[in-house]
């Protein structure tokens, strides 16, 4: 069972069917059309459906981002992993947008899957001009990585994408001992 994760000011916690009729009605939002892969013609049921499917499946972990004070949703953040290699996701409603939902929600994330998940690497790519992901993701510690730059084909059209990665923290060696 996933845990609350939280920081003064969000949580993020397991998706309940309750939440599904807001996720489908968040995705008609014009920059979540624009700006990520899900489909703008979601239904409750068809959230329910991959609410009911995360459950069961262990290399998938998503989590609705809520406010920390009044439990009102805020958003959607999604880690992928295998084979030591986890890939985010992640969306916040239009109203809840541009006072740091994406980064504490990634920064929450990424702490727990490091210390929770056998993972060396977790990576992110977003639409070349998607401005708010990539500050998003550079204010969560990401960094670039070129090498993972390509054209990707989403939703049938063709999408210049950039590539961030965040690397598991290697512990300091110690100092080797004095005399
Ligand atoms: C991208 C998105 C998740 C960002 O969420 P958010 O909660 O508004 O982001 P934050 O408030 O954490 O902002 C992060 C940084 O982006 C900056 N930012 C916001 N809008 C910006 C813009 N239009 N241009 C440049 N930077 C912008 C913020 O100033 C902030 O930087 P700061 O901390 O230095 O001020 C949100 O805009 C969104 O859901 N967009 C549609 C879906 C989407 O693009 N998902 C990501 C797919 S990869």
């Amino acid at each position: 069972m996933l845990p609350h994760l939280r920081d003064s000011t969000i949580v993020l916690r397991a998706w309940l069917p309750s939440d599904a009729e807001w996720y489908a009605c968040c995705t008609r939002d014009a920059e979540i059309t624009r700006f990520t892969t899900d489909p703008s013609n979601l239904t409750a049921d068809d959230v329910v459906a991959a609410i009911n499917a995360l459950s069961s499946n262990p290399r998938h972990e998503g989590f609705l981002v809520a406010d920390a004070r009044t439990g009102s949703r805020l958003g959607n953040v999604a880690l992928e992993h295998a084979d030591g290699t986890g890939d985010v996701s992640y969306w916040v409603a239009a109203e809840a947008r541009g006072r740091g939902v994406a980064r504490r929600a990634l920064a929450l994330l990424t702490r727990w899957a490091f210390a929770h998940l056998d993972l060396q690497v977790i990576r992110l790519w977003t639409h070349a001009d998607n401005a708010p992901s990539r500050a998003a993701a550079e204010r969560a510690g990401f960094t670039r990585n070129r090498s993972g730059d390509r054209l990707r084909e989403v939703k049938g059209e063709v999408w210049p994408t950039v590539a961030y990665e965040l690397r598991r923290r290697t512990p300091t060696a110690a100092p080797p001992p004095e005399g």
